[in-house]
Protein backbone atom coordinates (compact mmCIF):
# COMPACT_ATOMS: atom_id res chain seq x y z
CA UNK A 1 0.00 0.00 0.00
CA UNK A 2 1.73 2.95 -0.86
CA UNK A 3 0.47 5.85 1.96
CA UNK A 4 3.04 8.48 0.19
CA UNK A 5 0.18 11.16 0.18
CA UNK A 6 -0.90 10.71 3.95
CA UNK A 7 0.15 12.53 6.86
CA UNK A 8 3.56 12.50 9.13
CA UNK A 9 2.05 10.39 11.93
CA UNK A 10 -0.23 7.81 9.76
CA UNK A 11 3.36 6.95 7.33
CA UNK A 12 4.75 6.37 10.56
CA UNK A 13 2.49 3.59 11.46
CA UNK A 14 1.41 2.19 8.40
CA UNK A 15 3.90 2.40 5.82
CA UNK A 16 5.87 -0.30 4.70
CA UNK A 17 4.47 -2.78 6.94
CA UNK A 18 4.16 -6.56 5.93
CA UNK A 19 0.78 -8.54 6.65
CA UNK A 20 1.66 -12.02 7.12
CA UNK A 21 -1.92 -13.25 5.73
CA UNK A 22 -2.54 -15.97 7.67
CA UNK A 23 -2.25 -14.11 11.19
CA UNK A 24 -3.38 -10.70 9.77
CA UNK A 25 -1.15 -9.79 12.94
CA UNK A 26 -0.41 -5.32 12.80
CA UNK A 27 3.53 -5.98 13.19
CA UNK A 28 5.89 -7.38 10.18
CA UNK A 29 6.51 -10.43 11.69
CA UNK A 30 10.53 -11.51 12.12
CA UNK A 31 11.72 -13.41 9.00
CA UNK A 32 15.26 -14.92 10.77
CA UNK A 33 15.95 -17.66 8.33
CA UNK A 34 19.11 -17.19 6.32
CA UNK A 35 18.39 -20.23 3.70
CA UNK A 36 15.08 -19.72 1.82
CA UNK A 37 13.23 -21.58 -0.90
CA UNK A 38 13.69 -20.85 -4.68
CA UNK A 39 10.83 -19.74 -6.90
CA UNK A 40 11.97 -21.37 -9.98
CA UNK A 41 8.78 -19.08 -11.98
CA UNK A 42 9.87 -15.71 -10.43
CA UNK A 43 13.44 -16.42 -10.00
CA UNK A 44 13.78 -15.12 -6.76
CA UNK A 45 15.81 -16.03 -4.03
CA UNK A 46 15.30 -14.47 -1.15
CA UNK A 47 18.81 -13.63 1.17
CA UNK A 48 19.07 -11.25 3.87
CA UNK A 49 22.41 -9.88 2.20
CA UNK A 50 20.77 -9.04 -0.92
CA UNK A 51 18.27 -6.38 0.78
CA UNK A 52 15.21 -8.34 -0.66
CA UNK A 53 13.72 -10.22 2.88
CA UNK A 54 10.23 -8.31 3.98
CA UNK A 55 11.93 -7.46 7.25
CA UNK A 56 14.20 -4.84 5.59
CA UNK A 57 11.76 -4.13 2.84
CA UNK A 58 9.18 -2.91 5.06
CA UNK A 59 11.25 -0.46 7.41
CA UNK A 60 12.55 0.77 3.96
CA UNK A 61 9.59 2.06 2.68
CA UNK A 62 8.66 3.31 5.51
CA UNK A 63 12.19 5.58 5.28
CA UNK A 64 11.54 6.10 1.52
CA UNK A 65 7.62 7.36 2.31
CA UNK A 66 9.06 9.46 5.16
CA UNK A 67 11.92 11.01 2.76
CA UNK A 68 9.95 11.53 -0.07
CA UNK A 69 12.11 9.27 -2.24
CA UNK A 70 12.26 6.46 -5.00
CA UNK A 71 14.13 4.04 -3.84
CA UNK A 72 15.31 3.16 -0.08
CA UNK A 73 18.18 1.06 1.56
CA UNK A 74 18.77 -0.16 5.34
CA UNK A 75 22.22 -0.56 6.25
CA UNK A 76 24.25 -1.62 9.04
CA UNK A 77 25.10 1.96 10.49
CA UNK A 78 25.17 5.49 9.88
CA UNK A 79 29.27 5.40 8.48
CA UNK A 80 28.27 2.23 6.39
CA UNK A 81 25.62 4.61 4.43
CA UNK A 82 28.14 7.13 4.32
CA UNK A 83 30.98 5.23 3.13
CA UNK A 84 29.01 3.35 0.94
CA UNK A 85 27.39 6.35 -1.14
CA UNK A 86 30.86 7.82 -1.16
CA UNK A 87 32.44 4.99 -2.67
CA UNK A 88 30.00 3.34 -4.93
CA UNK A 89 29.34 6.65 -6.52
CA UNK A 90 33.40 7.88 -7.42
CA UNK A 91 35.92 6.26 -8.85
CA UNK A 92 39.84 6.84 -9.01
CA UNK A 93 40.56 10.30 -9.60
CA UNK A 94 37.38 11.71 -9.03
CA UNK A 95 36.85 14.94 -6.59
CA UNK A 96 34.46 15.20 -3.55
CA UNK A 97 34.14 18.40 -2.06
CA UNK A 98 32.56 18.73 1.69
CA UNK A 99 31.14 21.18 4.19
CA UNK A 100 33.87 21.58 7.04
CA UNK A 101 31.38 20.79 9.44
CA UNK A 102 31.14 17.05 9.54
CA UNK A 103 30.47 14.47 12.17
CA UNK A 104 33.81 13.63 13.34
CA UNK A 105 32.92 9.96 12.45
CA UNK A 106 32.92 11.07 8.71
CA UNK A 107 35.98 13.28 8.69
CA UNK A 108 38.07 10.57 10.05
CA UNK A 109 36.96 8.68 7.27
CA UNK A 110 37.58 10.75 4.80
CA UNK A 111 40.90 11.70 5.94
CA UNK A 112 41.64 7.93 6.70
CA UNK A 113 40.24 6.40 3.26
CA UNK A 114 39.47 7.94 0.21
CA UNK A 115 43.29 8.72 -0.50
CA UNK A 116 43.38 4.66 -0.55
CA UNK A 117 41.44 4.71 -3.21
CA UNK A 118 42.99 7.87 -5.24
CA UNK A 119 40.07 10.02 -3.97
CA UNK A 120 40.85 13.52 -4.38
CA UNK A 121 38.88 15.65 -1.49
CA UNK A 122 38.20 19.21 -0.40
CA UNK A 123 37.01 20.29 2.92
CA UNK A 124 35.36 23.66 3.13
CA UNK A 125 33.55 26.69 4.50
CA UNK A 126 29.56 27.07 3.48
CA UNK A 127 29.30 30.45 5.10
CA UNK A 128 29.74 31.83 1.90
CA UNK A 129 28.72 29.76 -0.92
CA UNK A 130 30.57 31.72 -3.73
CA UNK A 131 33.44 30.69 -1.65
CA UNK A 132 32.51 27.50 -1.76
CA UNK A 133 31.59 26.58 -5.39
CA UNK A 134 35.14 28.24 -5.86
CA UNK A 135 36.35 24.66 -4.77
CA UNK A 136 34.42 23.13 -7.53
CA UNK A 137 37.12 21.27 -9.67
CA UNK A 138 36.57 19.99 -13.07
CA UNK A 139 36.72 16.22 -11.15
CA UNK A 140 34.46 16.99 -8.76
CA UNK A 141 31.59 14.44 -9.02
CA UNK A 142 29.71 14.96 -5.03
CA UNK A 143 28.87 18.03 -2.95
CA UNK A 144 28.78 16.78 0.00
CA UNK A 145 27.45 18.71 3.33
CA UNK A 146 25.50 18.40 6.91
CA UNK A 147 23.02 20.61 7.43
CA UNK A 148 22.11 21.32 10.54
CA UNK A 149 25.78 20.08 10.96
CA UNK A 150 26.82 18.32 14.13
CA UNK A 151 27.61 20.22 16.94
CA UNK A 152 27.20 23.88 16.09
CA UNK A 153 23.79 23.63 14.06
CA UNK A 154 24.74 25.75 11.46
CA UNK A 155 22.27 25.56 8.32
CA UNK A 156 23.36 25.47 4.55
CA UNK A 157 20.55 26.96 2.09
CA UNK A 158 19.31 23.59 0.55
CA UNK A 159 18.10 25.67 -2.64
CA UNK A 160 20.71 27.84 -3.18
CA UNK A 161 23.71 24.60 -2.71
CA UNK A 162 21.87 22.58 -5.15
CA UNK A 163 21.26 25.32 -7.56
CA UNK A 164 25.55 25.22 -7.35
CA UNK A 165 26.23 21.26 -7.95
CA UNK A 166 23.51 21.37 -10.72
CA UNK A 167 25.25 23.92 -12.73
CA UNK A 168 28.11 21.62 -13.13
CA UNK A 169 26.20 18.63 -12.99
CA UNK A 170 27.80 17.29 -9.67
CA UNK A 171 25.21 14.98 -7.35
CA UNK A 172 24.86 16.14 -3.92
CA UNK A 173 24.76 13.99 -0.98
CA UNK A 174 23.34 15.19 2.42
CA UNK A 175 24.00 13.71 6.07
CA UNK A 176 19.97 14.57 7.20
CA UNK A 177 20.97 13.21 10.57
CA UNK A 178 20.13 15.76 13.18
CA UNK A 179 16.86 16.83 11.28
CA UNK A 180 15.76 13.45 10.39
CA UNK A 181 13.06 13.22 8.12
CA UNK A 182 10.20 14.72 10.00
CA UNK A 183 12.17 18.34 10.17
CA UNK A 184 13.29 18.57 6.85
CA UNK A 185 12.79 16.30 3.48
CA UNK A 186 16.27 17.32 1.35
CA UNK A 187 14.92 15.68 -1.88
CA UNK A 188 11.81 18.32 -2.21
CA UNK A 189 14.80 20.87 -2.50
CA UNK A 190 16.63 19.14 -5.54
CA UNK A 191 19.12 16.66 -3.38
CA UNK A 192 20.11 13.48 -5.00
CA UNK A 193 21.04 11.63 -2.10
CA UNK A 194 20.25 11.45 1.81
CA UNK A 195 22.24 9.47 3.89
CA UNK A 196 21.27 8.98 7.56
CA UNK A 197 23.02 7.36 10.72
CA UNK A 198 19.40 5.42 11.51
CA UNK A 199 21.02 4.95 15.32
CA UNK A 200 19.79 8.33 16.09
CA UNK A 201 16.43 9.43 15.69
CA UNK A 202 15.20 6.89 13.41
CA UNK A 203 15.40 4.73 15.84
CA UNK A 204 15.76 6.71 18.88
CA UNK A 205 15.61 4.67 21.73
CA UNK A 206 19.13 4.15 22.21
CA UNK A 207 20.09 0.79 21.29
CA UNK A 208 20.64 0.14 17.68
CA UNK A 209 23.49 0.96 15.08
CA UNK A 210 21.79 1.61 11.66
CA UNK A 211 22.03 3.91 8.29
CA UNK A 212 19.43 4.67 5.90
CA UNK A 213 20.28 6.03 1.76
CA UNK A 214 17.49 7.25 0.13
CA UNK A 215 17.61 8.62 -3.40
CA UNK A 216 16.65 7.94 -6.94
CA UNK A 217 16.36 4.69 -8.79
CA UNK A 218 19.23 5.62 -11.00
CA UNK A 219 21.82 6.79 -8.12
CA UNK A 220 20.56 3.51 -5.92
CA UNK A 221 21.09 1.13 -9.13
CA UNK A 222 24.96 2.15 -8.48
CA UNK A 223 24.63 1.92 -4.62
CA UNK A 224 22.71 -1.07 -3.82
CA UNK A 225 25.51 -3.58 -5.67
CA UNK A 226 28.19 -1.94 -3.67
CA UNK A 227 26.36 -2.80 -0.38
CA UNK A 228 25.20 -5.90 -1.39
CA UNK A 229 28.54 -6.88 -2.24
CA UNK A 230 30.19 -4.94 0.56
CA UNK A 231 27.95 -6.98 3.26
CA UNK A 232 27.14 -3.91 5.74
CA UNK A 233 23.23 -5.08 6.41
CA UNK A 234 21.06 -5.52 9.54
CA UNK A 235 19.73 -8.42 10.79
CA UNK A 236 15.91 -9.46 10.86
CA UNK A 237 15.38 -8.76 14.98
CA UNK A 238 17.13 -5.10 14.50
CA UNK A 239 15.24 -4.12 11.37
CA UNK A 240 12.08 -5.40 12.96
CA UNK A 241 13.22 -3.02 16.05
CA UNK A 242 13.68 -0.40 13.78
CA UNK A 243 10.67 -0.24 12.15
CA UNK A 244 8.96 -0.39 15.82
CA UNK A 245 10.53 2.30 16.57
CA UNK A 246 9.75 4.62 13.60
CA UNK A 247 5.64 4.21 14.35
CA UNK A 248 6.53 6.96 17.20
CA UNK A 249 9.01 9.18 14.86
CA UNK A 250 6.83 12.17 14.42
CA UNK A 251 5.37 11.97 18.62
CA UNK A 252 9.01 11.92 19.43
CA UNK A 253 10.41 14.48 17.29
CA UNK A 254 7.65 16.63 18.09
CA UNK A 255 8.77 16.62 21.48
CA UNK A 256 11.97 16.96 21.12
CA UNK A 257 12.09 19.88 18.64
CA UNK A 258 9.70 21.17 21.60
CA UNK A 259 12.17 20.75 24.65
CA UNK A 260 15.16 21.56 22.53
CA UNK A 261 13.58 25.22 21.71
CA UNK A 262 13.08 25.85 25.72
CA UNK A 263 16.14 24.49 26.53
CA UNK A 264 17.93 27.19 23.88
CA UNK A 265 15.52 29.74 25.05
CA UNK A 266 16.62 29.57 28.75
CA UNK A 267 20.17 29.18 28.08
CA UNK A 268 20.14 32.56 26.11
CA UNK A 269 19.00 34.25 29.01
CA UNK A 270 21.40 32.47 31.44
CA UNK A 271 23.82 34.69 32.95
CA UNK A 272 26.57 31.52 32.89
CA UNK A 273 26.18 31.49 29.11
CA UNK A 274 27.77 33.62 25.88
CA UNK A 275 26.54 31.60 23.04
CA UNK A 276 23.57 29.32 22.38
CA UNK A 277 23.32 27.47 18.73
CA UNK A 278 19.96 26.76 18.20
CA UNK A 279 18.61 27.38 14.63
CA UNK A 280 14.99 27.78 16.28
CA UNK A 281 16.78 31.18 17.99
CA UNK A 282 15.97 34.44 15.70
CA UNK A 283 19.55 35.48 17.04
CA UNK A 284 21.24 32.08 15.17
CA UNK A 285 22.74 33.06 11.70
CA UNK A 286 20.63 30.53 9.57
CA UNK A 287 17.28 31.33 11.73
CA UNK A 288 15.94 32.77 8.09
CA UNK A 289 16.97 29.60 5.93
CA UNK A 290 16.06 27.55 8.70
CA UNK A 291 12.59 28.12 8.79
CA UNK A 292 12.36 28.03 4.64
CA UNK A 293 13.63 24.65 5.22
CA UNK A 294 12.57 22.95 8.13
CA UNK A 295 9.49 22.63 9.67
CA UNK A 296 10.95 22.08 12.84
CA UNK A 297 14.37 22.51 14.25
CA UNK A 298 15.61 19.69 15.77
CA UNK A 299 16.93 18.01 19.41
CA UNK A 300 20.17 19.03 19.17
CA UNK A 301 21.43 22.44 20.93
CA UNK A 302 25.24 23.24 21.48
CA UNK A 303 26.25 25.56 24.52
CA UNK A 304 29.58 28.09 25.23
CA UNK A 305 29.38 29.00 29.03
CA UNK A 306 31.48 30.70 30.99
CA UNK A 307 32.17 27.82 32.90
CA UNK A 308 35.88 26.86 32.56
CA UNK A 309 36.93 23.05 32.16
CA UNK A 310 36.78 21.85 35.86
CA UNK A 311 33.75 24.25 36.64
CA UNK A 312 32.24 22.57 33.25
CA UNK A 313 32.79 19.09 34.84
CA UNK A 314 30.93 19.72 37.92
CA UNK A 315 28.04 21.01 36.28
CA UNK A 316 27.96 17.79 34.09
CA UNK A 317 28.12 15.95 37.24
CA UNK A 318 25.54 17.56 39.37
CA UNK A 319 22.99 17.09 36.30
CA UNK A 320 20.20 14.49 37.29
CA UNK A 321 18.13 13.95 33.93
CA UNK A 322 20.74 14.72 31.29
CA UNK A 323 23.04 11.87 31.35
CA UNK A 324 26.89 12.33 29.92
CA UNK A 325 27.11 10.35 26.78
CA UNK A 326 28.98 10.40 23.25
CA UNK A 327 25.73 9.94 21.25
CA UNK A 328 22.49 12.18 20.52
CA UNK A 329 18.85 11.64 19.84
CA UNK A 330 17.39 9.16 22.65
CA UNK A 331 14.29 9.76 24.58
CA UNK A 332 16.79 10.56 27.47
CA UNK A 333 18.75 13.62 27.26
CA UNK A 334 22.26 13.56 26.95
CA UNK A 335 25.26 16.30 27.23
CA UNK A 336 28.16 15.60 25.80
CA UNK A 337 31.46 17.47 25.40
CA UNK A 338 32.59 17.28 21.11
CA UNK A 339 35.81 18.08 21.71
CA UNK A 340 36.13 14.93 24.07
CA UNK A 341 33.81 12.55 22.19
CA UNK A 342 32.16 12.92 18.41
CA UNK A 343 35.31 15.42 17.46
CA UNK A 344 38.73 13.90 19.51
CA UNK A 345 40.22 12.68 16.82
CA UNK A 346 39.91 16.04 15.22
CA UNK A 347 43.41 18.13 16.18
CA UNK A 348 43.01 21.08 18.37
CA UNK A 349 43.96 23.51 15.84
CA UNK A 350 41.14 22.43 13.27
CA UNK A 351 38.73 22.39 15.87
CA UNK A 352 38.78 25.71 17.23
CA UNK A 353 39.44 26.89 13.56
CA UNK A 354 35.32 25.61 13.17
CA UNK A 355 34.16 26.79 16.76
CA UNK A 356 34.47 23.15 18.10
CA UNK A 357 35.90 25.28 21.56
CA UNK A 358 36.62 22.92 24.76
CA UNK A 359 34.21 24.79 26.33
CA UNK A 360 31.37 23.72 24.19
CA UNK A 361 28.71 21.35 25.81
CA UNK A 362 26.16 19.44 22.88
CA UNK A 363 22.93 18.86 24.09
CA UNK A 364 20.14 16.33 22.92
CA UNK A 365 17.08 16.96 24.38
CA UNK A 366 15.05 13.82 24.90
CA UNK A 367 11.56 13.30 25.56
CA UNK A 368 11.07 14.51 29.17
CA UNK A 369 9.09 17.07 30.85
CA UNK A 370 10.73 20.76 29.77
CA UNK A 371 9.97 22.17 32.98
CA UNK A 372 12.32 19.26 35.02
CA UNK A 373 15.22 19.25 32.63
CA UNK A 374 15.23 23.39 33.09
CA UNK A 375 15.52 22.60 36.98
CA UNK A 376 18.06 20.46 36.74
CA UNK A 377 20.16 22.71 34.59
CA UNK A 378 19.50 25.37 37.16
CA UNK A 379 20.65 23.45 39.63
CA UNK A 380 23.30 22.41 38.16
CA UNK A 381 25.15 25.93 37.68
CA UNK A 382 24.55 26.59 41.75
CA UNK A 383 26.54 23.58 42.32
CA UNK A 384 28.97 24.68 39.91
CA UNK A 385 29.56 27.73 40.69
CA UNK A 386 29.19 27.20 44.88
C1 LIG B 1 25.47 13.26 11.75
C2 LIG B 1 25.95 11.87 11.88
N1 LIG B 1 26.20 11.17 10.76
C3 LIG B 1 26.67 9.89 10.80
C4 LIG B 1 26.92 9.27 12.02
C5 LIG B 1 27.44 7.87 12.05
O1 LIG B 1 26.43 7.00 12.43
P1 LIG B 1 26.67 5.55 13.10
O2 LIG B 1 27.25 5.76 14.43
O3 LIG B 1 25.30 4.96 13.10
O4 LIG B 1 27.60 4.81 12.18
C6 LIG B 1 26.66 9.97 13.20
C7 LIG B 1 26.91 9.31 14.51
O5 LIG B 1 26.92 9.96 15.53
C8 LIG B 1 26.17 11.30 13.13
O6 LIG B 1 25.92 12.02 14.24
Amino acid sequence: MNKDNCGKNTKCVHAGTFINNETKGVNTPIYTSTSNGFNPETGNLYYPRCLNMPNHLAVAEKIREMEGGEEAIVVSSGMMAVSSVILALLKTGDHILFSEDLYGGTDYFVKEELEKFGIDYTLASTENLEKFESKIKDNTKIIYFETPSNPLLKIIDLEKIVQIAKKYEIITVIDNTFASPINQNPIEFGVDVVVHSASKYLNGHSDLICGAIVTSEKFMGRIRPYVINTGGILNAQDLYLLERSMKTLNLRVQKHNENAQKLAEFFEKHSQVKKVHYPGLVSHSGHETAKKQMSGFGGVLSVETNLNKEKTRIFISALKYFQEAGSLAGVESLISLPCETSHSKMTYETRCSIGITDSLIRISAGIEDAEDLIADIEQAFEKANS
